[in-house]
């Protein structure tokens, strides 16, 4: 949430901010805003996107080889010129970006206009930015000389809460500092350059060298001096690391939107979330990174799921199928309850936390609480060297590759494909499935890729599908089974990019209340594949349309049916019961894009979303 990008070097900054600003733009887009620094300091900022920051700035002034720039996602403040980011302090000594929330601001912020500050802006931010100020102004006027980059720590150590900062000093103008807690910065290291980001997306078109700054870390940066310590003056070796993701993997490639080409590519984004983990002879799965909990996971008595959003739905998904297969007892919590719920937990548990970014406020301050309760956790996470795998004890990553549209899409099947994965080793070396139905369930998994490809095929059908929903104001999705958590997906997908009101629900539960909401005007979406609840699920489409309500039935491929009675259907290709959910969420995905597009919504960029809340 909220992008960070900085530059320092011999070159000029503002090309390499402003494109890191648009790369970054997922993460918030209320405002935008960009500070460089060349003898004096400029600042410019905007309400709204990138693009209206780039108009903003056309003819003025824009050189300087140092610079901060930043693209909001509104926490403190509305989103305005005002509030957007660099805040600039009182007496215009220093310039500041800041992701995170101050949680004492409110305190800080009345000491600081008891002592004569006063404040432009509602933010937390503009605190933090005085703060630093007055200790730096302070220092000088009581005979001290206290340098930027120590007023700067000074600061930090009376602020309660999250941040990933970078700061420019007036007074030393050849710097760039940079501290984090909670809040992420990656470091791109050049040649007498450094490239600095929320995440590395801008960073690495310029080097694939990065370090990942860790929370407590402090950075004092010249364009030929790196100083990493941590907030507390102690020396920290840096650790260097390769970038292992390209350009053309965050650029749209000829797609209108992110979001499409991601549910495009699901069908290699799974394969590399399986590749080199199920054997080639389909006899064995290989899970590197549990390596060391494994026996811990084959003796667990519960497995406690954690995750916000659709990584919450994934978890749902692994909910039924570890259940099934590996017949371990799986309670799903949200991040944000269980971190505050005291929940009971046992040394004999295991939490599991699901997290595309690995940047989740609530689901990091879970496993948090789940470590100091010495619990063994284990991460499923898509971004590499995010916070969430740097805490946990083991994991595994989902490789789906940058996922840069708002809506996740291939992060949940790639978070699906593990939790499979997982559910059927757990059920093999507890001896539950048998060594052949293990080799026809991987046969099976190897299978989906080309699978989800023939789904993709629909992609006009649905379009056409999508037309006549667009004036819709209600949607209700169901689904039994393993296929429930699908129906909230597909509910999710479409309340998040067309604002239209969508529910998820088991479908036998529709009798218990949403059925009254059905008549002539209710889109029902029922994901009815044929397994083992079909008969039943047959009924409720039956129950649907005696009241008059639209079906719109995602089946299996050949069933004549269901083909009978619904309104609309979409085929999906026959498949194992537990593989459904792989295939039977791509043409929701589908059908959730294609009417935000047609109602003209940013499907990109929906409004007031953020691709990661590293917020509570
Ligand atoms: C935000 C995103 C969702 C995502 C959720 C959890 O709400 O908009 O798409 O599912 O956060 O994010 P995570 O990165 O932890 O999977």
């Amino acid at each position: 949430m909220c992008g960070i990008v900085g530059y320092i070097g011999n070159k000029e900054a503002y090309p390499m901010l402003i494109n890191g600003l648009k790369r970054l733009e997922y993460r918030g887009y209320d405002s935008a805003g960009i500070a460089l620094i060349d003898g004096t300091p400029k600042s410019y900022k905007k309400k709204g996107k990138v693009s209206d920051l780039e108009n903003f700035v056309k003819g003025k002034d824009v050189s300087g080889t140092i610079g901060i720039a930043h693209t909001r996602w509104a926490t403190h403040g509305e989103p305005n010129d005002i509030n957007a980011h660099p805040h600039t302090s009182m007496k215009g000594k220093f310039i500041i970006i800041h992701n995170g929330i101050i949680e004492n601001y409110s305190k800080l912020k009345d000491k600081l206009e008891a002592r004569g500050y006063v404040f432009k802006t509602e933010t937390d931010t503009e605190v933090l930015v005085n703060l630093i100020e007055y200790i730096y102004l302070k220092a000088r006027e009581s005979g001290r000389e206290l340098s930027a980059a120590d007023s700067v720590m000074l600061a930090l150590h009376k602020v309660i809460g999250t941040y990933g900062i970078l700061v420019l000093s007036v007074d030393e103008p050849d710097k760039l500092i940079a501290a984090r807690n909670g809040s992420p910065l990656v470091i791109g290291v050049g040649k007498n350059e450094y490239f600095f980001a929320s995440d590395a997306t801008p960073i690495v078109e310029h080097t694939k060298s990065v370090i990942y700054m860790n929370d407590g870390d402090f950075a004092v940066v010249t364009k030929d001096n790196f100083n990493l310590k941590t907030i507390s003056n102690d020396p920290v070796e840096p650790e260097i690391k390769k970038l292992d993701i390209d350009i053309a993997s965050i650029e749209k490639g000829g797609y209108d939107h992110f979001m499409l080409k991601e549910i495009f590519e699901q069908p290699q984004s799974i394969k590399d979330t399986f590749r080199g983990r199920v054997s080639l002879d389909l006899d064995n799965i290989v899970l590197g990174g549990l390596h060391t909990v494994m026996d811990k996971l084959v003796d667990a008595q519960r497995i406690i799921i954690v995750g916000c959003g659709t990584s919450w739905h994934a978890g749902l998904v692994g909910e039924y199928l570890i259940e099934e297969y590996a017949r371990i007892p799986v309670e799903v919590e949200y991040g944000s309850e269980f971190r505050y719920r005291n929940p009971i937990l046992y040394d004999d548990d295991l939490v599991i936390a699901i997290s595309q970014s690995g940047e989740t406020a609530d689901t990091l301050a879970a496993i948090r609480m789940a470590k100091e309760r010495n619990v063994t956790v284990i991460g499923i996470c898509n971004v590499v060297g995010s916070s969430i795998p740097r805490e946990t004890d083991a994991g595994v990553y989902t490789h789906a590759g940058p996922e840069i549209g708002v809506a996740s899409t291939k992060a949940f099947t790639a978070q699906v494909t593990v939790l499979t994965m997982l559910a059927y080793l757990l059920g093999h070396k507890k001896g539950v499935i048998s060594k052949y139905e293990f080799k026809n369930l991987l046969k099976e998994l190897h299978q989906i890729p080309d699978k989800i490809s023939e789904v993709l095929k629909s992609n006009d059908y649905i379009l056409k599908v999508a037309q006549k929903f667009t004036e819709s104001t209600n949607f209700l999705y169901l689904g039994r089974g393993v296929l429930f958590p699908v129906a909230l997906e597909g509910a999710l997908k479409l309340k998040e990019i067309s604002y239209i009101h969508a529910e998820g629900y088991p479908a036998a539960e529709m009798k218990h209340g949403p059925i009254a909401l059905i008549d002539k005007n209710m889109p029902v979406v029922v994901i009815a594949t044929k397994d083992k609840s079909y008969e039943k699920i047959v009924n409720n489409i039956q129950e649907i349309k005696a009241r008059n309500g639209i079906v719109i039935a995602v089946v299996t491929k050949g069933d004549t049916t269901i083909a009978s009675m619904a309104d609309y259907l979409i085929e999906v290709p026959e498949t194992h019961d537990s593989l459904a959910p792989l295939l039977t969420v791509v043409p929701l995905q589908l059908l959730a894009y294609h009417i935000a597009v047609l109602r003209g919504c940013n499907v990109d960029q929906p409004r007031n979303l953020a691709k990661s809340v590293t917020v509570e």
